[in-house]
C-alpha cells in the first residue's frame, strides 16, 4: 500500500481585507489647490490610524472622502466594498450608518441630558425624531445606558450634557456614536479642544474600542507623540499627498524624529531625522 504525500493546506492567512480603501484619489479644489493628491491608503478593521500633518494637508479632506461627504476628482474610494463615490440617496445613507463619526467640538445637544444624547445615535434606525426621552424605546434606552457605562460615565446619565467637562462630552459622543453600530469610525481632531491628560483618556478609550468592537478608526491628530503613543499606525500628509505610512510598533526617538519632521515639512527639524 502506497501513501500518497498530499500538500500540506496553506497556513497562511489572507491578507486582511481593508475595510476603506484609497486608490489613487485626487480632489482638486479648483485655483491650484489640490485638497489630496494621488493618494492611495487602507484601512483596516481592528486598528486605529492617525493621520498627521500641518492644518491645511487634507486630513479632514481625506476623511470627508470616506463618508461621501467629498467626491473625488479622480481615484476611488471603497468603504465596506462600496464604491462609495458612485453611492446616492437610500444606498448613501445606509453606509453612513455604518460610519460613525465624532468631532472637535463634541456636537452633543447642551441642554438634552447625557443619555438622550447618547439615544439620538440610534435615530439611523428609527423612524421620526424624538422629543423626550420617554419617547425612545425602552431597548434603546437599555442599550445607551451600556454605552454610557463603556465609556464610564453610566453615573452621569440624566445630568445635563453641556455640565460636563470637554474629556466626558467627548467620551458621551464615543457612545453616542457606538449606538449606530459602526464599522468604521472618523474622528476629525477629536481631542483638539482637550487637555493633555483628557486627549489622551479620549485616545486610549478610542483605541480600546476599536479592538473590542473590530472597528476601524481613522482619526486626524496633530499631536505626533500621541499619534505614536495610541494609533497602531501613523500615515503622514503634507500638502494632500502621503508622506509616510508606517506602524507605530518600536518607534524608536529616530524614527520619532522622522516622523516630526515628515508630516512638519521642515527637514532636518528635529535632531536624528534620517533625511
Ligand atoms: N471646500 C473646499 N474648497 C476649497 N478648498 C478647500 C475646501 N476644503 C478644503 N480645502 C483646501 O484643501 C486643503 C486641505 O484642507 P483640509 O483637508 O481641511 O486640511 P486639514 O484638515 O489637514 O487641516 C487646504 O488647502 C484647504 O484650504
Ligand atoms: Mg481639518
Amino acid at each position: 500500500m502506497s501513501t500518497i504525500a498530499l500538500d500540506p493546506a496553506p497556513t497562511v492567512t489572507p491578507a486582511r481585507h481593508a475595510a476603506v480603501r484609497l486608490d489613487r484619489v485626487t480632489r482638486d479644489f479648483g485655483g491650484g489647490i489640490l485638497g489630496l493628491d494621488d493618494v492611495s491608503v487602507d484601512f483596516h478593521a481592528g486598528t486605529i490610524t492617525a493621520l498627521l500633518g500641518l492644518s491645511g494637508s487634507g486630513k479632514s479632506t481625506l476623511l470627508r472622502h470616506v463618508n461621501g461627504l467629498e467626491r473625488p476628482t479622480r481615484g476611488s474610494i471603497t468603504v465596506l466594498d462600496e464604491d462609495v463615490a458612485t453611492l446616492r440617496g437610500g444606498r448613501l445613507r445606509a453606509l453612513r450608518r455604518e460610519v460613525g463619526v465624532i468631532f472637535q467640538h463634541f456636537n452633543l445637544i447642551g441642554p438634552m441630558s447625557v443619555l438622550e444624547n447618547v439615544c439620538t445615535g440610534g435615530l439611523g434606525s428609527l423612524r421620526g425624531p424624538r422629543l423626550s426621552l420617554m419617547m425612545y424605546p425602552k431597548d434603546v434606552r437599555r442599550e445607551a445606558l451600556g454605552r454610557l457605562e463603556r465609556v464610564g460615565l453610566a453615573d452621569r446619565a440624566f445630568q445635563r450634557a453641556d455640565t460636563l467637562s470637554g474629556g466626558q462630552q467627548q467620551r458621551v459622543a464615543i457612545a453616542r456614536a457606538l449606538m449606530q453600530r459602526p464599522k468604521v469610525l472618523l474622528a476629525d481632531e477629536p481631542v483638539a479642544s482637550l487637555d493633555p491628560v483628557s486627549a489622551q483618556d479620549v485616545m486610549a478609550l478610542l483605541r480600546e474600542i476599536s479592538a473590542e468592537n473590530d472597528l476601524t478608526v481613522i482619526t486626524s491628530l496633530h499631536q505626533v507623540q500621541l499619534a505614536i503613543d495610541v494609533a497602531d499606525r501613523i500615515v503622514g500628509l503634507r500638502s494632500g499627498q502621503v508622506v509616510l505610512d508606517e506602524s507605530t510598533s518600536g518607534v524608536d526617538a529616530a524614527e520619532a524624529a522622522h516622523i516630526y519632521s515628515s508630516v512638519s515639512g521642515v527637514e532636518g527639524a528635529a535632531a536624528g531625522t534620517r533625511r
